[in-house]
């Protein structure tokens, strides 16, 4: 398979290259922020789970790069990932794990006692195949963005996070119901109709009386006993409302590549990624004991002996 065949393959990858996105998921965000206008007199954002940055990218060019530079000083936008990435304009690089309650703080303190407008997360745990097992993860993924949501997001302010749809999600959706007066699915285009992924918008937020923001997977205890029961008890299905983006561009089709086509490369290439770490400790393993010697049919065995 040659170079440009992911490009034929995959319009948005090729699109995203094209139109200077470091990712071709920022697409999904841009036909979201179509859809429900999440982003109009935003001034204070939090992306979580951000690398390689398309998602920032996009936050940049609509809260930051249209302003004026009085303007731009109001503007705070917070980028957080375990991994690194190469700076974007008008955004704050958090290093961090979304799980910890450490993470909530360093936000927190970020935004130096006011609140955020927007929450987006577009986090994903290394997929393992096994599907049941990467869609609970994504799960428990996405209840730690909603967590850090309770200790961050001003009243009224919205939500954006990636979601499986399978297994038992019913629980996690109940959890944005306690949350947000409005809570839908939604699947882009650009997010391809053989995936599972779609997304959580969730708006007017609204931290119920009496909830303190806590971790609401490790801390679910501190919850009143009346919201616990439709997440310990069998949960009822939930079917959210669903709301599609048609666009003229199908994420499952190929499109042949036109006569002025030129193969153009990544935007930004990850500056970290997770298996690095892996690759790091295979070259520092040293093997102690002898040799081992890899015999290849009794032929072989006789002349070596
Ligand atoms: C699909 S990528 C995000 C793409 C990004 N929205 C963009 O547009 O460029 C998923 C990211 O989730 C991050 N991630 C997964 N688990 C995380 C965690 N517990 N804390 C922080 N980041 C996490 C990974 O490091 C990875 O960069």
């Amino acid at each position: 398979m040659g170079r440009t065949s992911k490009d034929k393959r995959d319009i948005f990858y090729r699109l995203a290259k094209q139109q200077g996105w470091r990712a071709r998921s920022a697409f999904k965000l841009l036909q979201a922020e179509e859809t429900f206008h999440l982003l109009d007199g935003v001034t204070r954002a939090v992306d979580l789970c951000a690398a390689p940055g398309s998602w920032s990218q996009v936050l940049s060019k609509h809260m930051y790069e249209p302003r004026t530079p009085e303007e731009r000083e109001q503007v705070k936008i917070i980028a957080v990932d375990m991994q690194g990435m190469a700076p974007i304009d008008g955004v704050k690089q958090l290093r961090a794990d979304i799980t910890k309650e450490s993470t909530a703080k360093e936000i927190i303190e970020y935004f130096g006692g006011q609140k955020a407008q927007l929450v987006i997360s577009d986090g994903a745990p290394d997929v393992t195949g096994q599907h049941d097992r990467d869609a609970y993860m994504q799960g428990q993924l996405l209840l730690a963005a909603l967590s850090i949501a309770t200790y961050i997001l001003e009243e009224g302010g919205s939500f954006v996070g990636k979601v499986y749809r399978a297994g038992d999600i019913s629980s996690v959706y109940a959890q944005f119901q306690r949350f947000f007066k409005d809570v839908c699915l939604f699947k882009p285009s650009a997010s391809r109709n053989s995936s599972i992924e779609a997304f959580v918008v969730a708006r007017q937020f609204n931290l119920p009386d009496g909830h303190i923001p806590c971790n609401l997977i490790t801390e679910w205890y501190n919850q009143p006993t009346e919201w616990l029961k439709p997440i310990t008890q069998e949960p009822k299905q939930i079917n959210l409302p669903f709301v599609a983006y048609k666009g003229d561009l199908d994420a499952d089709r190929t499109y042949e590549l036109d006569e002025d086509y030129k193969y153009e490369e990544a935007v930004q290439k990850p500056l970290t990624a997770a298996y690095q770490d892996v690759l790091k400790k295979t070259r520092e393993v040293s093997i102690k004991y002898n040799s081992i010697k890899i015999i290849h049919s009794e032929v072989d065995n006789a002349n070596q002996t």
